[in-house]
């Protein structure tokens, strides 16, 4: 088992390029199958999801070779139309192939993804609206079994505007007999990402990045090279980082545009910020003001994904900040983690109160998902001492290299086998 150590109370400064998008780049992988040819994938990060994301690629059939910063897919050769339990519980997001699948075989048979740390996470949504499109589906002994034919566009109103469930419907739609219509579809960012690799390949999806996304079927797609978009949340992670440690941070490869809450946010918790073309700038003013209310909501709200790092920054604010987490019913995890540090944070329902202190103090703590553990080293980075995180593999989810880039900006982390 790993461990990071961090010796906290030295400044993050230096300079970060940011990784390619995990959020954008799954979905785009899973796309990648309907191609029946060959797509390069530049900007490509390196982490666990994507390597989970490339055996279940592999098991279906395709060819995959690694360089460093792209992936190559090949998937001429589609030979499955399955994916194992196993597999979909160690990466529930892997229910964005099951469109995909559904489009290239005509049927499909995926294990029930479950829940994770942060909530139940049902596909509920996923399931309706793929109905809607003629798919018959049946759940039994932890397995979706799905046969549908040629997929058929359709009206699809999500009740919630869920990224997945909207991924999930464009992925069907794009070679579906007709046109699909999804209205009250997600806004975030990665689904703009998600079409614009999908037009690259033939498709016809219009309206992405608003909440009525139009999409016309086509016959065929083809194979195409495609650079994925920054990662808005990692960006903000190390933000926060140059804030919380009194430092001062530029991030290449970024687009402030993404990230206007968090920015906002970070604004009016004493950074200064300066953004132009792809690069964002931060330094701390040396003080750390507390946000009055944060809500997560879907894009462009504020992300729930940058809750939990935020909560360290206001962990060592001046004064009182609430957070509120509407979108998964079980994201505060790393409170408790948190307090053991010497945070003042009180959870009732799904809101957190967080009385800021002067000081955090290094300790033994375990992050039980990929942004809660995020949060803990921005904690360990700026608090007294010496903190031990267990639990990395979580945070190995989301973060290239992350202690690399961090101990390149003069922050003290390493990572040890135990
Ligand atoms: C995506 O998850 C992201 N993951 C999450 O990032 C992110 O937090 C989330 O969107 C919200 O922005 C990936 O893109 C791989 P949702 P997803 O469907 O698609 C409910 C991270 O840390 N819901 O928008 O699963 C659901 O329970 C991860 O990078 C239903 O009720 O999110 C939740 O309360 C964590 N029924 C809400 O909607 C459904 O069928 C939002 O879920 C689907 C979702």
């Amino acid at each position: 088992m790993n461990k990071l150590v961090v010796e906290g109370g030295v400044p993050l400064s230096g300079e970060i390029t940011v990784q390619g998008a995990k959020n954008a780049v799954l979905p785009i992988l899973a796309a990648s199958i309907m191609s029946g040819e060959s797509c390069v994938i530049h900007n490509c990060p390196w982490l666990r999801d994507v390597e989970k994301t490339g055996i279940i690629l592999e098991r279906l059939g395709c060819n995959l070779k690694r360089g460093t910063g792209e992936i190559y897919v090949d998937a001429s050769d589609i030979n499955k139309c399955r994916i194992d339990e196993r597999l979909m519980r160690e990466m529930r997001s892997s229910i964005i192939f099951l469109g995909a699948i559904l489009s290239v075989c005509g049927r499909a048979e995926v294990g029930l993804p479950g829940g994770c740390p942060i909530g139940l996470r049902p596909v509920d949504l996923h399931l309706k609206a793929l109905r809607q499109m003629g798919v018959l589906i049946e759940e039994q002994h932890g397995y979706l079994r799905c046969e549908c034919g040629r997929l058929k566009g359709a009206n699809i109103h999500l009740d919630f505007p869920s990224v997945g469930a909207t991924e999930n419907v464009m992925l069907a739609a794009v070679k579906a007999e007709g046109t699909t219509i999804i209205t009250n579809a997600a806004r975030e960012p990665e689904i703009t990402d998600l079409a614009r690799f999908l037009n690259k390949m033939g498709a016809k999806v219009n309206g992405a990045g608003s909440s009525m996304i139009v999409i016309d079927g086509v016959e065929k797609l083809h194979g195409t090279e495609y650079s994925v978009m920054p990662d808005r949340i990692v960006a903000q992670t190390y933000m926060i980082g140059a804030l919380m440690t009194g430092g001062e941070l530029l991030l290449n490869g970024v687009e402030c545009a993404h990230m206007q809450a968090g920015l906002s946010a970070l604004t009016e918790m004493g950074g200064r910020i300066k953004c132009e073309k792809n690069k964002a700038y931060i330094k701390s003013t040396g003080h750390i003001n507390s946000v009055h209310i944060i809500k997560t909501m879907p894009y462009p709200g504020f992300p729930t994904d940058a809750q939990s790092p935020f909560m360290a920054l206001a962990a060592i604010a001046d004064g009182t900040s609430v957070f509120v987490e509407n979108i998964f019913e079980n994201r505060f995890r790393h409170v408790d983690e948190l307090v053991r540090m010497g945070a003042d944070i009180k959870v009732e329902g799904r809101s957190a109160v967080v009385r800021g202190v002067k000081k955090l103090y290094g300790a033994n703590v375990e992050a039980y998902e990929l942004r809660g553990g995020a949060a803990l080293i921005l904690a360990a980075m700026a608090a007294d001492g010496r903190t031990e995180i267990s639990g990395i593999e979580f945070i190995d989810r989301g973060y290239e290299n992350i202690e690399g880039n961090l101990s390149r900006c003069g922050v003290r982390i390493r990572r040890i086998r135990v």
